[in-house]
């Protein structure tokens, strides 16, 4: 898998509601790098599902530009992969079922296919539930298998949208570490959206800390931790105030 540059140049973005014009996004601009993980923070409504959505091809902009390596963003693609809070499988499928369903557009064989499912339920550790159904796991597994249906296509960016939103601490933090293996050992550029700025600190390369109504961006951190990070490091204690003081400042 290689990585891609996401780039988005003075993009803006509303929605038409009944006798209302929802400005939600205003000449926003940023970039991720190659092989970056990217966190993004703000408060809700703020415009982050909808970054990722612009990124996705599911929305377009009113101005400017999305493009994901040198393509400008058009629909969606095998390039880019997305994963939400809900884990979205399909009640009546497989795991693994689920999971091959994401390789239906692919040129690959069965048996390449099939092999390709296999390996990516396994970097997920969900190997031996490969023909379990989405009510028969745990959250945290749910959510794991779909990780292996976002990374089965080998995209070059990983979306993920509040993925472990939904999840008790210990196993959001076990997913955490495993996220922080898929990046490396996957080397893809990663825009995570996440509103537990530990979660961020700990996971990114730098934050992004974005304003509301309309959102736009507030400040870029880098997050100078060495990696593998220590939890309690203080110098993410020190961002962590530092955030905590922009978002209060928009309340
Ligand atoms: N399809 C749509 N039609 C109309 N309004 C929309 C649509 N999608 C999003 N919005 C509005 O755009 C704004 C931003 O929504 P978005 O989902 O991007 O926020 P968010 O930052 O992801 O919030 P949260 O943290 O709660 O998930 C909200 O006010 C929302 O109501
Ligand atoms: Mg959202």
């Amino acid at each position: 898998m290689s990585a891609a540059t996401v780039a988005l140049n003075g993009v803006s973005k509303h929605f038409q509601l009944p006798g209302q014009r929802l400005e939600v996004l205003r000449d926003l601009s940023l970039d991720a790098r190659p092989g970056e993980f990217l966190c993004l923070v703000g408060a809700s409504g703020c415009g982050k599902s909808t970054l990722l959505r612009l990124v996705l091809g599911l929305e377009h902009a009113d101005q400017g530009e999305v493009r994901v390596g040198e393509q400008p963003v058009q629909g969606p693609g095998v390039d880019r992969g997305i994963v939400f809070q809900d884990h979205r499988l399909f009640p009546w499928l497989s795991v693994e079922e689920n999971v091959q369903l994401a390789l239906h557009r692919s040129s690959l064989g069965e048996q390449e296919k099939r092999a390709r499912v296999r390996h990516y339920l396994q970097l997920v550790g969900l190997q031996g539930f490969e023909r379990a159904r989405p009510d028969q796991l745990s959250g945290g597994m749910a959510q794991r298998a779909a990780i292996a249906r976002a990374l089965v296509a080998e995209p070059q960016v990983l979306l993920l949208d509040e993925p472990f939103g939904a999840l008790d601490a210990l196993t959001r933090q076990r997913l955490q570490e495993e996220l922080l293996g898929i990046w490396k050992r996957t080397g893809a550029t990663l825009i995570l959206v996440t509103h537990d700025i530990d979660e961020a600190l700990y996971l990114g390369d730098r934050v992004v800390v974005l304003d509301s109504r309309p959102g736009r961006i507030r400040e870029v951190l880098d997050v100078d931790a060495p990696r593998p990070r220590e939890r309690h490091d203080a110098r993410l204690a020190h961002l962590h105030r530092h955030i905590l003081g922009l978002l209060a400042d928009q309340a």
